[in-house]
C-alpha cells in the first residue's frame, strides 16, 4: 500500500543520504518533470541546491516567467534565468533541418549550461526529472528522433563532462505519478497538468527556418487555440494539444483585399506515455470558432487546418 506522501518522505530520505552537504545543480527545461524534480530536492537538501533555467526563447506564451516566479516568487529557491533567446535564434538562422536544429539547441543548450554551472563554482551532483520510460526508451529504443530526445532532455554527456554525479529521484515514476507527486508537493494546478513540451520547443513546431516572427506568430496562435480549449473543459483530456505554423503561404480575402499568409496546423491527441497516440475527436464547430478566431486575431496566418493523424504511422511532434 504505497502513497505519494510515503513516496516523497522516502525520496528526500535517499536525496539527503546521498549528497551530505555536497551542491546540487539542476536545469529545469520549463516543463513538469523538471520542475517536480528541483522542488522535491530543494525540500530535501534546501539551498544547496541551485537551478539554472537557459531559457531559449521557444516556450510558449507566458511559460518563461511562469518558471522564474514560480520558483523565486513561490517556492524561494535559488535560480539563475539565463535569457539566451538571441543566441539561440542567430543559430538557428538558416537550419531547416529537423535534427540539425535539435542538435544546435541541445549542444547551445548544455555550453551554457556548464558556463553557469562555473560561475556559481560549481557541484558535485547534476539532477535530472528522468522518468521511468526515458529510463526504458534509452535502452531500448533504437532508431527515430526518440533517441535524439534524450540527447537533450536529459543533457546527455554533460554528468560526465562536468565530473558529476546523479541525482534522479523521478527514475522509478510514470508521469501520472510524477503529477500527482507534484500535487504532492504543492505545485500549482495549472503547472502540474500541463501538457508535455519537447526540449527544443517551439522550433520544431516551425518546419524549416525558425525566425523570431514566426515563433511570435505561432506563439499567439497557440495560445488562442490553448484558450479555447481550456474555455471547453477539454484541457485534461487531450496528452498534448498545439499548433504549427506551417512555412507555406496560401492566398485568402480578408475585407476587400487579398492576402497571402502563413497555413497554421491544429493537432491534439490522447495518449498515456507518448509511445502511441490518437487524434482528439473535437466538434466541427469548436475548430471552427478556433479557425477564425487565430485567422481574424493572428496577423500572418490565413488559414488553419487540423491534423487527423494517429501515432503510428504519425508522429505526435510534425519534426
Ligand atoms: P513524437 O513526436 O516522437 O513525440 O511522437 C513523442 C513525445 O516526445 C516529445 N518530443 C520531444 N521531447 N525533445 C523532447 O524533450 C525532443 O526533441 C522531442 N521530440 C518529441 C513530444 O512532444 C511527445 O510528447
Amino acid at each position: 500500500d504505497w502513497t505519494m506522501a510515503e513516496f516523497r518522505a522516502t525520496k528526500i530520505a535517499e536525496i539527503r543520504a546521498q549528497v551530505g552537504k555536497g551542491r546540487v545543480i539542476c536545469g529545469l527545461s520549463g516543463g513538469v518533470d523538471s520542475a517536480v524534480a528541483a522542488v522535491l530536492i530543494h525540500e530535501a537538501i534546501g539551498d544547496q541546491l541551485t537551478c539554472v533555467f537557459v531559457d531559449h526563447g521557444l516556450m510558449r506564451a507566458g511559460e518563461a516567467d511562469q518558471v522564474v516566479s514560480l520558483f523565486r516568487g513561490h517556492y524561494n529557491i535559488p535560480l539563475v534565468h539565463v535569457n539566451a533567446e538571441t543566441l539561440f535564434l542567430n543559430g538557428l538562422a538558416g537550419v531547416s533541418d529537423p535534427e540539425a536544429k535539435r542538435k544546435f539547441i541541445g549542444k547551445t543548450f548544455i555550453d551554457i549550461f556548464e558556463d553557469e554551472a562555473k560561475k556559481i563554482g560549481g557541484a558535485e551532483f547534476l539532477a535530472q526529472g528522468t522518468l521511468y520510460p526515458d529510463v526504458i526508451e534509452s535502452v531500448s529504443f533504437t532508431g527515430g528522433p526518440s533517441v535524439t530526445i534524450k540527447s537533450h532532455h536529459n543533457v546527455g554527456g554533460l554528468p560526465e563532462r562536468m565530473n558529476m554525479k546523479l541525482v534522479e529521484p523521478l527514475r522509478e515514476l510514470f508521469k501520472d505519478e510524477v503529477r500527482e507527486l507534484g500535487r504532492e508537493l504543492g505545485l500549482p494546478d495549472v503547472f502540474v497538468g500541463r501538457h508535455p513540451f519537447p526540449g527544443p520547443g517551439l522550433a520544431i513546431r516551425i518546419p524549416g527556418e525558425v525566425t523570431k516572427e514566426r515563433c511570435d506568430i505561432l506563439r499567439k496562435a497557440d495560445a488562442i487555440y490553448l484558450e479555447e480549449i481550456r474555455n471547453a473543459g477539454l484541457y485534461d483530456a487531450i496528452w498534448q494539444a498545439f499548433a504549427v505554423l506551417l512555412p507555406v503561404r496560401t492566398v485568402g480575402v480578408m475585407g476587400d483585399g487579398r492576402t497571402y499568409d502563413y497555413v497554421l496546423a491544429l493537432r491534439a491527441v490522447t495518449s498515456t506515455d507518448g509511445m502511441t497516440a490518437a487524434v482528439f475527436h473535437f466538434s466541427s464547430e469548436f475548430l471552427a470558432r478556433v479557425a477564425t478566431r487565430i485567422v481574424n486575431e493572428v496577423r500572418g496566418v490565413n488559414r488553419v487546418v487540423y491534423d487527423y493523424t494517429s501515432k503510428p504511422p504519425g508522429t505526435i511532434e510534425w519534426e
